[in-house]
């Protein structure tokens, strides 16, 4: 899709994943705003847009942030439709976090059919080591999830771990679902000429 303005490139994403996660958090460290230690639940939906230079060419990124609150099921519909690219966080020191994920995956798909490339996420690495091992998700599990939704849905996936507190691997998050975004975007028109 194309900005009406300035005819620039506009790639959607949507944060998705339970509550606490720190999908917030994640959005937050992206575009350089300071890290909150309380948690301020998202009510329904929170967005952000942030023009940027990807690949030598201007995009519009539009960041759709979702409560991950079950109560929000009904008004995070509306906001997966027409979204390019997924970001689905999970946290690794919450095991019901990373069993809900793919439960996460179920609702997307039930409002976009066909899913668009999507980044797995195992957020808040820095506190792996503060908590017992029965709690940890591991990084083979989380390698494990994405391996298995990739070949089940046949879509591009990636999988990383982050800690939005001290920014690891938070931009490479990001760089990553927008170069995948942006090459499907390029592809689309192609299936329809073939
Ligand atoms: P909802 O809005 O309820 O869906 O939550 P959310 O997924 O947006 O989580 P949020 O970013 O609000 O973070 C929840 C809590 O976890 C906050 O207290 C954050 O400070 C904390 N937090 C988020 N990410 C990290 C992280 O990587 N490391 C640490 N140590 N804390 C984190």
């Amino acid at each position: 899709m194309k900005d009406q303005d300035d005819g620039s490139r506009i790639l959607k994403a949507v944060l998705i994943g339970d509550g606490r996660v720190g999908k917030t958090s994640m959005r937050r460290n992206y575009l350089g705003d300071d890290f909150i230690e309380g948690h301020i639940a998202t009510i329904g939906v929170d967005l952000a847009t942030k023009r940027i230079l990807f690949e030598k060419e201007i995009v519009k990124f539009i960041i759709w942030d979702l409560a991950g609150q079950p109560t929000f099921e009904k008004v995070r519909g509306h906001y997966y439709r027409g979204c390019n690219g997924i970001i689905l966080v999970y946290s690794v020191i919450d095991r019901d976090s990373f069993q809900n994920a793919s439960k996460w995956l179920v609702e997307a798909y039930r409002n976009m059919g066909v899913l668009p490339p999507t980044v797995i996420v195992g957020n808040k690495i820095d506190l792996r080591d503060a908590v017992p091992s029965s709690q940890r998700v591991t990084t083979e599990e989380g390698q494990k999830f994405k391996e298995y939704f990739e070949a089940k849905l046949n879509i591009p996936a990636y999988f990383i771990e982050t800690s939005a507190k001290t920014g690891e691997n938070i931009q490479t998050t990001f760089t990553e679902l927008l170069r995948m975004m942006k090459q499907a975007d390029t592809e689309e028109p192609g299936h329809f000429v073939r």
